[in-house]
């Protein structure tokens, strides 16, 4: 039976501050079957316009795109909702170790981390882009040729960065926690090169005008679900609550408020 008396207003978006909060306990967590009690969601809020902190009016809390997705998610099947902010590379043993019930957090199902958590259906698509300092001269992944690339520990684009150090001479690569330390280590020329989705890649070059970036032409699966533990009972209800959003338009809606409107 679902408790709808949850409102949205009452949907707590626990702890906005970084640092490691203690997810809820056992009887809580990879919940499903009776909804109601409060869901942990698990992020990496280094990622806008998925996740991110805003700091307004002194106060710290995590927004964006995943967020308000998650928030919608929880209300639909009267759950409250919880947030716990981590580095992305925690993020499935945080799930494997039950400290959380699901992750959004701008996340790609690969095959690789389907060994480990399941997935619901892909809610958007995403391309990567080589960022670097403004007349690099960077065209495409070759031009990595003697460079040093960052990326993020644990990422896809830690994946790619991989396969193109194979084949691209002298390239190294540096895997870095979080994007944020990416971009200072691009502006202080410690790397030369960062693999960050074109999203999250255009909210950054808007702040930091001496960067510029380049699509990688089709590299694999680069869209974002919703991770849960394994043989969570969760998957199925999310998916009907995604397949809602993308038939009433309210997905669309929220592509359009945090990724503007050229988005797909
Ligand atoms: N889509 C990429 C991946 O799954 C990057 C996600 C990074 N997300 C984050 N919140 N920092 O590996």
């Amino acid at each position: 039976m679902k408790r709808r008396w949850f409102i949205a207003s009452t949907v707590a978006v626990a702890l906005a501050t970084v640092g490691l909060t203690t997810a809820c306990g056992g009887d809580q967590t990879a919940g499903g079957g009776d909804a109601g009690g409060t869901l942990t969601m698990a992020t990496s809020a280094d990622y806008p316009p998925y996740e991110f902190i805003e700091t307004a009016g002194g106060t710290e809390e995590i927004v964006g795109f995943d967020i308000d997705i998650a928030r919608h998610i929880a209300t639909e099947l009267g759950y409250e909702l919880e947030i716990t902010n981590m580095d992305f590379n925690g993020l499935i043993p945080a799930l494997q170790a039950g400290r959380a019930d699901f992750v959004m957090a701008g996340m790609t199902p690969t095959e690789e981390r389907r060994q480990n958590v399941d997935f619901s259906e892909v809610y958007y698509e995403a391309r990567q882009t080589i960022v670097f300092p403004t007349g690099g001269g960077i065209t495409s992944p070759a031009d990595l040729e003697g460079k040093t690339v960052g990326v993020q520990l644990g990422s896809i684009q830690e994946g790619l960065g991989q396969d193109l150090a194979e084949t691209v001479p002298g390239m190294t690569l540096q895997s870095l926690n979080r994007i944020n330390e990416i971009i200072q280590e691009l502006n202080s020329g410690r790397i030369d090169a960062a693999i960050i989705e074109d999203t999250v890649a255009e909210g950054f070059l808007a702040n930091n005008p001496n960067l510029e970036a380049v699509e990688i032409p089709e590299e694999g699966p680069a869209g974002s679900a919703i991770a849960f533990p394994r043989g969570s009972e969760l998957v199925e209800d999310f998916n009907r609550v995604l397949a809602e959003m993308e038939s009433s338009g309210l997905m669309e809606e929220l592509i359009v408020r945090w990724f503007g409107d050229g988005a797909q």
